[in-house]
């Protein structure tokens, strides 16, 4: 069995060399840009987890019967590592995404890697291929571990062998030109998670099955797509990426409850830094009909979308077949700007950090 100091380390005889690497942190985009190497281990259900290593970045070979490319037994994470003005790498709350990756892990009937596995195997492949986090502005280390069912067997039934991978990818802003303000299409026509469902998992198939609600937002002008409750078509629960949060004229803010919709890492700590100011963050359903209501009577001053690929991006302008209206002035307010500007204070080592979240590798 592995345990947390044991990944073998290959470096990568062939890095990409420091002046190209250089020519693609310029604009890197966001998901297109690949660092040197990728950290890997193995499960078998007689092993354990074993075989921990960091290797060169490379294709994988899979036998076609793998259990992942029939049943889609696949589940990931989102994290960032980003760069300090004193020139260290820190991590946001790995903790967090190592938890939730179990979660993930329990849900879709796959084992539960060790926390101090995967934090450090993430520590492991953010230390050797450090020189890939960006400089520009907004710029960070995407992180992206991921396991599946790597199973030679087509009968159906939760695989008993496994990998895990962490790849990381250089990265800018989400939204192309670093938008400021998004535009969202509200579905009608499809829905992304139901109770009992997976929508609490981070699972590839949540994201497969909600790719044509994603293409018709983008069919019609809109940033990301925006999921109603698949029993009543009625409340708000979360975009094809994001949570999301309303705030008031009051000064109280709102968010989705959990159940159906991704307990992100982010919607969590917007919660705790709204919170420790006073201000009155409720978890509650939210429907289309008040959303429009307040939205035209001025009562909802403000909403955003919140994600570690997001971070905290206003929502300017609501569509859909029926729906068509703007949100205030279509632009980023004052309380989406002060939130966005504390946790990439904090993310950043700008600001000081209350809560412990950040972790230098
Ligand atoms: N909801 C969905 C569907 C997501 O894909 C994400 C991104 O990871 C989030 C919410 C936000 O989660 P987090 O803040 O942990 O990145
Ligand atoms: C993330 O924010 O990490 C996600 O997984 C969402 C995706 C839109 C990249």
């Amino acid at each position: 069995m592995t345990d947390g100091a044991t990944f073998a380390i290959q470096p990568n005889a062939n890095p990409i060399p420091a002046s190209e690497r250089a020519v693609r942190l310029e604009n890197p985009g966001f998901g297109t840009v690949f660092t040197d190497h990728m950290a890997m281990i193995r499960y078998q259900a007689e092993k354990g987890w074993h075989d921990a290593q960091v290797t060169a970045r490379g294709p994988l070979s899979l036998d076609p019967a793998s259990a992942v490319l029939h049943y889609a037994q696949e589940i990931f994470e989102g994290m960032k590592a980003y760069r300090t003005p004193a020139g260290d790498a820190v991590l946001f709350r790995p903790d967090a995404n190592a938890a939730r990756f179990r979660e993930s892990a329990r849900r879709m009937a796959m084992p539960e890697l060790p926390d101090e596995l995967f934090v450090g195997a993430v520590e492991a492949l953010v230390n050797i291929d450090r020189d890939w986090i960006p400089a520009v502005e907004g710029g960070s280390l995407y992180l992206r571990p991921f396991m599946f069912a790597s199973e030679v067997f087509l009968g159906v039934k939760p695989s008993s062998e496994y990998l895990f991978l962490v790849i990381a990818s250089s990265v800018g802003a989400y939204f192309k030109g670093g938008k400021d303000a998004v535009t969202v299409w509200v579905s009608s026509d499809y829905t992304r998670a139901a109770p009992g469902g997976t929508g609490a998992a981070k699972c590839g198939g949540n994201y497969a099955a909600g790719l044509i609600a994603q293409a018709q937002a983008s069919e019609n002008g809109c940033d990301q797509v925006v999921f109603l409750d698949a029993v009543e078509r009625r409340y708000v629960e979360e975009l094809g990426g994001m949570n999301i949060f309303f705030v008031f004229d009051d000064g109280s803010m709102l968010t989705p409850p959990l159940g159906t919709v991704l307990p992100g890492i982010t919607r969590a700590s917007v919660m705790t830094m709204a919170r420790d100011k006073g201000v009155e963050v409720r978890e509650q359903l939210y429907s289309m009909e008040d959303w429009r209501t307040d939205a035209a009577s001025g009562r909802l001053k403000e909403v955003f979308a919140c994600g570690t690929a997001a971070v905290i991006t206003a929502i300017g302008e609501v569509r859909g077949t029926e729906h068509g209206f703007t949100i205030g002035n279509g632009g980023t307010g004052p309380v989406t700007r002060a939130l966005r500007d504390e946790l990439t204070g904090i993310q950043r080592g700008t600001r000081p950090d209350p809560y412990g979240w950040v972790k230098k590798v």
